[in-house]
């Protein structure tokens, strides 16, 4: 009797039945790890934190928080996306209207009467839930400064809720301020989606330096979980550079998967749906999958 061999990178082994803009590689400089398809779960929780970081806005930590969270789901995990950004454009990605909200993660930080029961909706994914945010957390980063422990405020609020998920996804603000403090102080790891652009190369230094003094000084157990190379445009030359820098600087803890630039992420936006969903074969979604096998392989 033979055992199923396991898949081997199914993404590539069966191409996409539409062809995709572009085909997702491996970052240059290193032959692709093997990553196991994840099997089933036997129960749930507790859940691995991780804080969606980068203090550069644009670079596709909302998009990635959606799309990781709608493929962990595909693969039975439960997941708990946590809107940490007062702009609110993950609860928007998902086709929630956060001006409507009656209760955001604002009210769990800041008032003693909610339970986060109140706050958690479901989203279109079977399996992930969303706890939205809206204007009134950019309140909460000036009030937050004065309160005792005020950098645990966000583990605090969701600390009931863990035992329910495998994941929880922060989709931080792009600065390094209390909010982004507070999703590091509770995560486990951290995962930095990078676009490859020269410049973004800079801003990682610092992020770094804020990682080292928040394991240093909050959160001992706080890891780097990956870096996610976003935007990525195989075509262009200036991409591959510094594909490659990356490489060299964080060697290991580059994910194989890396996120093509292409319009079929701002189209998810505007359809307030995953692109696991919404283009479920696009080399778009298959990366994300390839992102999430990785995740659950770390
Ligand atoms: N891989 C990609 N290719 C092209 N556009 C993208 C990609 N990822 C994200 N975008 C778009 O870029 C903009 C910024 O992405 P977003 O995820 O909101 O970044 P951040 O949360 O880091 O500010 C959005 O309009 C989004 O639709
Ligand atoms: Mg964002």
């Amino acid at each position: 009797m033979s055992n199923p061999q396991p898949v081997l990178w199914p993404a590539t082994d069966q191409p996409p039945e539409n062809p995709p803009e572009q085909t997702a590689e491996v970052p240059p400089g290193r032959p692709r790890r093997f990553v196991p398809v994840p099997g089933p779960l036997d129960g749930h929780g507790p859940a691995t934190v991780l804080a969606m970081c980068n203090q550069k806005g644009g670079v596709g930590k909302t998009t990635s928080t959606i799309n990781l969270g709608a493929a962990l789901a595909e693969y039975g995990r439960r997941v708990l996306l946590v809107d940490f950004d007062p702009q609110g454009a993950l609860s928007v990605g998902l086709g929630v209207q956060p001006h409507q909200l009656e209760t955001t993660i604002y009210n769990l930080l800041m008032e003693k009467g909610t339970t986060i029961d109140d706050v958690i909706r479901p989203t279109t994914v079977e399996g992930m839930d969303l706890l939205p945010s809206n204007i009134d957390l950019s309140a909460a980063e000036v009030q937050l400064v004065t309160e005792v422990g005020r950098e645990q405020s966000l583990g605090r609020t969701i600390a009931p809720v863990l035992d329910r998920y495998d994941y929880v996804l922060v989709d931080c603000q792009p600065s390094l301020g209390l909010l982004t403090v507070n999703a590091l102080a509770c995560a486990d790891g951290v995962l930095i989606p990078l676009e490859c652009e020269f410049f973004s190369l800079r801003g990682v230094a610092l992020l770094m330096d804020t990682i080292e003094k928040v394991q240093d000084r909050l959160n001992p157990k706080l890891e780097i979980t990956g870096i996610l190379a976003t935007m990525y445009d195989p075509r262009t030359l200036h991409t591959r550079e510094v594909m490659t820098r990356v490489v060299e600087a964080f060697g290991e803890l580059v994910f194989d998967a890396v996120i093509n630039r292409t319009v079929r992420f701002p189209e998810t936006t505007v359809a307030g749906e995953p692109i696991t969903r919404w283009a479920t074969r696009s080399a778009g979604a298959e990366a994300y999958r390839a992102l999430a096998r990785e995740v659950i392989a770390r």
